[in-house]
């Protein structure tokens, strides 16, 4: 026998080519403490259903108690003979119980209902700290819109100026993505928290477990409904690393941000000492780089969802080795939103806002042209009129150097008879803001009330 867990059928052991490609402990050992409580659950649905008695229940359940310790004090390890986490967990524990006790584990469960289910386990534990993260973001923001909620700035779009909003009212256009990130998270979770364990190697289970008991056992929901879908799908594995890239995408956009109010050219923000970096040879320098990180590793977390559904596309029912491929990417894209999140977090908390200089460029521009297209569709000109009109102020202005409420009356009379020097009422920024107050719009009060709603949002997840 070649030792290996199929060790019957083989005379010779894997060569070692083969076991260098195939070995996966190096980065599969993380669901080791998994791998023990889903050992620790099957053996009491081996117990009920009378494979194991009540001595030998206990004797089993104790002896994975010693592999979790060691496991935890990293006394226990994987050996370069191990294939896989299941492979290294079970030498030890036929090395603590005896091989009597030890080999009676493996009944009625296969590594690919184990490693289907272990991955769930692991990745709802870890959402949950990635869930965290995003919500002290959502507060370092909420606290900046708490400071600023009143200064104005240019608001965009095509980089252009269009509208003034307040920056408050664009803070909190960056957290609700990430609200939407968490509630994501929270609708994967019940997807994620189906069981797989009973569905055997793709055929279902023949010694009458009960895979209620497991799955409550693990703190999971219901059993999978198809054995074969269980052991061979990653949807769950994969839909998780699309709402990290999409955290990372939301990141990006926010970063870009951050990076342009930081040129000189914009002066919008000041990073902290601690959040920002120098440059070796030019003295003068304070670079946005946790902003330029997250931009980048968007790009990384994108890769590691685009990678695993390429290796998912075409794979034939019920499981094949290919699935091990599943673990790498979305661990990166764990790790990787683990190191991020707070730093972004600490950047966000500490950023100074030039809000008198973000406040002198609202109005440039022209871009209170609209105001002046809905004053005169207040005083019943038809807008695309009023559009016309208030182009034809932007020219006069442009060409004569002034901004839109300079010109005289005689000179608006003349632009249009529409025009009066009563339009002058809605050509400063804060009656410009304060009358977007439709839904969601940047007017004080909207900004307010939105600012409540988040944090309502977030509350009730
Ligand atoms: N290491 C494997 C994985 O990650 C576990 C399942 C292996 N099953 C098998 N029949 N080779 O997918």
């Amino acid at each position: 026998s070649s030792g290996a867990l199929w060790g019957g059928r083989f005379t010779d052991g894997p060569s070692p080519e083969l076991a260098a490609l195939s070995r996966s402990t190096h980065f599969d050992w993380a669901l080791a403490p998994y791998d023990i409580a889903g050992s620790k659950a099957h053996a009491k649905a081996l117990a009920a259903a009378g494979y194991l008695s009540g001595d030998e229940l206990e004797r089993m359940l104790a002896g994975l108690d010693v592999l979790l310790d060691g496991v935890e004090a990293g006394t226990i390890r994987p050996l370069e003979s191990d294939e896989d986490v299941h492979f290294a967990l079970e030498r030890e524990l036929i090395a603590v119980v005896g091989p009597e006790l030890g080999g009676r584990l493996r009944a009625g469960r296969s590594r690919n209902d184990q490693i289907a289910t272990l991955i769930r386990l692991y990745l709802l534990d870890r959402a949950a700290a990635i869930e965290h993260h995003v919500v002290q973001l959502l507060d370092a923001i909420a606290s900046q819109v708490d400071a600023h909620g009143t200064a104005a700035m240019p608001g965009r779009t095509h980089l252009q100026h269009a509208q003034p909003v307040l920056l408050g009212h664009h803070l909190l256009a960056h957290a609700w993505p990430l609200v939407r990130d968490l509630e994501r998270l929270h609708d994967w979770r019940r997807r994620a928290s189906a069981s797989p364990y009973g569905a055997g190697a793709l055929a279902g289970g023949t010694l009458g477990l009960d895979p209620e008991l497991v799955a409550r056992e693990l703190g999971l929901g219901a059993p999978t409904e198809n054995s074969i879908d269980a052991t061979a799908s990653r949807d769950v594995v994969a839909e998780f690393a699309y709402i990290a890239a999409q955290i990372g995408v939301d990141l990006s956009r926010f970063a870009e941000d951050i990076i342009l109010w930081a040129t000189r050219e914009f002066g919008f923000v000041r990073l902290h000492d601690g959040y920002s970096t120098g440059s070796s040879i030019m003295p003068q320098k304070k670079n946005p780089d946790i902003a330029e990180l997250a931009r980048g590793k968007a790009g990384r977390l994108i890769g590691n969802v685009t990678g695993l559904l390429a290796t998912l596309k075409g794979l034939p029912l019920a499981y094949n080795r290919d699935l091990q491929e599943d673990k790498e990417p979305v661990f990166d894209s764990i790790t990787t939103l683990e190191v991020l999140l707070p730093a972004f977090t600490g950047m966000v908390a500490t950023l100074t806002f030039d809000t008198e200089r973000m406040a002198e460029l609202a109005p440039q521009g022209f871009s209170l042209a609209t105001d002046v297209a809905d004053w005169l569709v207040r005083q019943r000109v038809p807008f695309r009129e009023a559009h016309e009109i208030s182009g034809a102020l932007v020219r006069f202005c442009e060409e004569h150097g002034l901004e839109l409420h300079e010109p005289t009356d005689e000179q608006y009379a003349a632009i249009s008879p529409h025009l009066t020097g009563h339009v002058r009422s809605v050509l400063t920024v804060e009656g410009s803001i304060a009358s977007r107050s439709g839904v969601g719009g940047t007017a004080p009060e909207r900004v307010r009330e939105q600012l409540a709603q988040l944090t309502e949002r977030v509350r009730h997840l």
